[in-house]
């Protein structure tokens, strides 16, 4: 019982200690949620990255608890949505139509004035910083465009989420399917998007998505990756779910967002994801801190399965400005590097 590992390839001995410090750094979550955390905030304090919990019947929900209102806007997000505004992008260089499937799609938009925003204020580590900026990258502006859409009266108030991000883009002739499995998430993003005829919501396993909706007709488009890591084997099932998306459809783009809170499960992770076969790798990673303690989420990575034509050079520079202006005393740093080339 003691971490599943009947149902992991153990491959050497590295890796066996990394996925149990990964199965036991998830499991001390899911205990608990279920027992030793009374109060609501008492284990987000613990990890140092803001509340991820909210008290409710997790039995139907595989103990779904992460809520993404609690991060909405931090460094993490404003990374990671920078890198997905660039691949969109990238698309609409061509005519022909293209598809984006959201396995984990969160809300949709989030109200940096709720509680839940508020509790930690992470947003203050990411948007805060970079809005009303003027002298910034073209980059920069067109995803600041984007929050400003949301924020028609010029004041922070409102974050939209990836899948209103890529929203933004969508061409008439183009679609997106958004997953979620969180019913009360999964509810927020269909009120969102209700009456968009471009959108489709699917209150359903983003991993099952990659099986059952791919590869889309379209056969160009991009699929975004972006789980909570909340649950015990979620690397595992990311991994196994990934390849087989990529045996699917390996000419899509696939963006995988991963958490920078413990070097090693990253560095196990990315070692796991080099020899999954899977050719033509980008990594990239941001963090505003410095690696201190394996509670604290210091920074974050992407993954990118077949990144556009010189999405490399772009992200150097795009990630050498977004540090100095995230990067808190000079501390944390990027990375840009292939992990696996054609
Ligand atoms: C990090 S948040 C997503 C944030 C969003 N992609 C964004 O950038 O705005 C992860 C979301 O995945 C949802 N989730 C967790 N496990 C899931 C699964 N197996 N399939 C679909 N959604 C899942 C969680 O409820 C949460 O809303």
């Amino acid at each position: 019982m003691i971490f599943g590992l009947g149902v992991w390839q153990i491959v050497d001995a590295k890796e066996t200690i990394a996925l149990a410090h990964d199965i036991l750094t998830t499991s001390c979550l899911s205990q608990a949620f279920s027992a030793t955390f009374n109060k609501t905030n008492a284990l987000s304090e613990w990890l140092g990255v803001g509340g991820v919990l909210e008290r409710q019947s997790h039995k139907d929900n595989h103990m779904l608890s992460y809520r993404h209102g609690f991060h909405a806007g931090n460094h993490a997000d404003v990374f990671k949505h920078l890198v997905l505004t660039l691949l969109v992008r990238s698309l609409l260089n061509k005519e022909k139509p293209f598809f984006y499937l959201d396995t984990h799609s969160g809300a949709g938009s989030y109200n940096l004035e709720s509680a839940m925003a508020r509790k930690n204020r992470e947003y203050e580590t990411g948007i805060t910083r970079l809005w009303g900026l003027e002298d910034v990258p073209d980059d920069v502006k067109e995803y600041l465009n984007i929050v400003q859409t949301v924020n028609p009266d010029h004041e922070l108030r409102w974050y939209p989420g990836s899948p209103r991000i890529v929203r933004h883009y969508l061409r008439p002739k183009d679609r997106m399917i958004l997953c979620e499995l969180h019913p009360n998430e999964a509810d927020n993003l269909a009120a969102e998007f209700a009456g968009d005829r471009q959108v489709k919501v699917e209150h359903q396993d983003g991993y099952a998505g990659l099986k059952a909706l791919l590869p889309p007709p379209e056969r160009r488009g991009l699929v975004h990756i972006d789980p909570a890591f909340e649950l015990q084997d979620e690397r595992h099932r990311l991994l196994e779910a990934l390849k087989e998306g990529y045996r699917r459809w390996p000419t899509g783009i696939f963006a995988i967002w991963y958490p920078l809170q413990d070097r090693y499960v990253a560095d196990d992770f990315l070692r796991r994801l080099k020899r999954s076969g899977i050719p033509k790798i980008l990594m990239t990673e941001f963090s505003i801190l410095n690696s201190m303690d394996t509670l604290r989420l210091f920074g974050s990575g992407m993954v990118i399965i077949n990144p556009p034509w010189q999405l490399d050079e772009q992200l150097q520079s795009l990630l050498s400005w977004l540090w100095q202006k995230l990067g808190v005393e000079g501390q944390g740093g990027y990375k840009v590097e292939w992990l696996v080339g054609e």
